[in-house]
């Protein structure tokens, strides 16, 4: 028994008596075995159940709607959550009783209706005659060669909606492979819905909810070895939980859950409407408990105050064009209607042309730090280890450079097109210094601080 095993044991013995009972019973009258052979079915009111008895799998319909899916759940925590499912786009009549799981004569473990017909199948190429499918106590169902032991197909590579511990998304470029979690298209129907959520294909990759149309519904920002930096720490059960593995050879990028030493049972599940829950099974409460969760305010929808604006949850109303910025349409903004974003309010000095302007008042631009910040999207990173004033060159040297910012984790990182889904946090953040033309900043008039005691003046260049 390996550490993680003991571990899930004990959390199992925690569980009341009545259900320990309820438990014991069941497995009684169940011959439940954890494999599935070339010469068994598993049929509509069979299960298999993996060795540890942490998961079971089985058919089942969903709020006794009429269609029915092959999933998996754990075993003893009561509600039957179902953390997988195969068949989510194919799923069987409640009618058919002649349906089951079983190894096709191809070697694939493929679910077959009443008429004969294979509805869901793994699909691979099988070259040994000896496969099995065994159902793992991480959550794993694997087509293995028996004979070799080798893996041939795995679950944990054809996520749903739910994260297990062990489990990845992300993506490796060079091997096509791209994991992302897709939400169900309502409580009662897994087929896929609306939402993705996953790692964004860059360096540093960002974390971000996707609508099924690819538009980004939520950012987390980019990864610094560490954590997120778009997610403030501390903030309530913040997702430290996590882990990202970046390998920048191999052009790959992958998340899981960091809770091996963690006696609970931690997921993380992207539900019909969206929203991203981190949940903890509490076994005194008996019940799954949000540890976090996005989107959580308004802020978190991305893009919603549009480009060149800040949004901050604790002002009303939540968006604000930045420093030196103003409402594209101020008509809309008044309504509230803030996808238009603001523009610049003064030019910065490389975009006058020289002869427009008198030498005199031709002072170079100027950054303007804003602290506690989400950082915009769309960052060029510049792999530079020069220090901050490097970058700062970098930017004031690029006329299309709006600004940058030099975070711990990733150093010099730059902006050259539209600032777009900036957070002021009341904590944590980081320091964005955002570009604007001398007389924004320069003189005595800088003592209306547009919104926040946050923001500093930066020393001239
Ligand atoms: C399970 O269903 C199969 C086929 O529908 C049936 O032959 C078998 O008797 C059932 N087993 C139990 C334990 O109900
Ligand atoms: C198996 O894969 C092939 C090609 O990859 C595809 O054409 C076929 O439809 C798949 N069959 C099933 C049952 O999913
Ligand atoms: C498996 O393959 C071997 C060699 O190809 C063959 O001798 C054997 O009969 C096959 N077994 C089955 C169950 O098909
Ligand atoms: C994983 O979690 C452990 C303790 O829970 C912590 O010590 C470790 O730093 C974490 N690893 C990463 C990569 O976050
Ligand atoms: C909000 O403004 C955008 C353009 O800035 C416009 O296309 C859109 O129709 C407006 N929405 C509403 C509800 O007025
Ligand atoms: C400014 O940066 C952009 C983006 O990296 C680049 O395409 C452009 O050539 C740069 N311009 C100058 C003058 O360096
Ligand atoms: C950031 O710069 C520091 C030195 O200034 C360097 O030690 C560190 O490796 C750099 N980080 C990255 C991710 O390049």
């Amino acid at each position: 028994m390996n550490k993680k095993e003991k571990k899930m044991a004990w959390t199992r013995w925690e569980f009341p008596l009545f259900l320990m009972l309820g438990t014991m019973l069941l497995t009684q009258v169940s011959t439940a075995s954890d494999t599935l052979t070339q010469s068994q079915e598993l049929s509509l009111n069979q299960t298999l159940v993996s060795a540890g008895k942490i998961f079971e799998m089985g058919f089942f319909n969903p709020s006794r709607s009429s269609r029915i899916y092959l999933g998996m759940w754990y075993k003893n925590i009561p509600g039957q959550r179902i953390v997988w499912v195969a068949n989510r786009e194919n799923p069987l009549p409640a009618s058919d009783s002649a349906t089951f799981l079983k190894i096709g004569g191809d070697g694939n473990l493929r679910i077959v209706d009443g008429n004969q017909n294979t509805v869901w199948s793994t699909n691979v190429s099988v070259v040994s005659n000896k496969t099995i499918g065994v159902l793992t106590d991480k959550g794993e169902l694997i087509l293995k060669d028996s004979v070799s032991g080798t893996s041939l197909w795995n679950s944990f590579d054809y996520p749903c909606d739910i994260l297990l511990s062990g489990m990845n998304v992300g993506y490796n470029t060079r091997a096509g492979v791209k994991l992302v979690l897709s939400s169900w298209q309502a409580e009662d129907d897994p087929s896929p819905g609306k939402f993705i959520a996953g790692l964004s294909v860059e360096m540093p990759p960002q974390g971000f909810i996707w609508t099924n149309h690819l538009r980004p519904f939520y950012r987390g920002g980019p990864w610094v070895g560490g954590n997120f930096i778009g997610i403030p720490d501390g903030s309530e059960g913040s997702p430290n939980t996590v882990n990202v593995i970046v390998n920048k050879q191999q052009e790959s990028a992958f998340l899981r859950l960091n809770t091996s030493d963690d006696p609970y049972v931690t997921i993380v599940v992207l539900n019909p409407s969206g929203l991203l829950q981190m949940m903890v099974w509490d076994e005194e409460l008996n019940a799954w408990i949000d540890s976090w969760k996005v989107p959580e305010n308004p802020c978190d929808f991305y893009g919603i105050c549009g480009p060149y604006s800040v949004c901050d949850k604790n002002k009303s109303p939540v968006c604000d064009c930045l420093r030196g910025f103003v409402p594209k349409s101020t008509d809309e903004w008044i309504r509230r209607n803030w996808t238009g974003g603001c523009m610049r309010q003064t030019k910065l000095l490389c975009e006058i042309s020289t002869s427009d302007v008198a030498p005199k008042v031709s002072k170079n631009d100027k950054f303007l730090q804003l602290s506690n910040m989400k950082l915009p999207d769309h960052f060029i990173y510049l792999n530079d280890q020069n220090g901050a004033q490097n970058c700062e060159n970098w930017c004031l040297n690029n006329c299309s450079c709006t600004a940058y910012a030099y975070p711990d984790g990733i150093n010099c990182t730059v902006w050259t097109s539209e600032l777009m889904d900036v957070q002021h946090f009341p904590y944590d953040g980081v320091d964005l210094f955002l570009r604007l033309a001398y007389s924004e900043l320069g003189g005595k008039q800088i003592k209306e601080v547009n919104y926040s005691p946050d923001f500093k003046i930066v020393s001239p260049i």
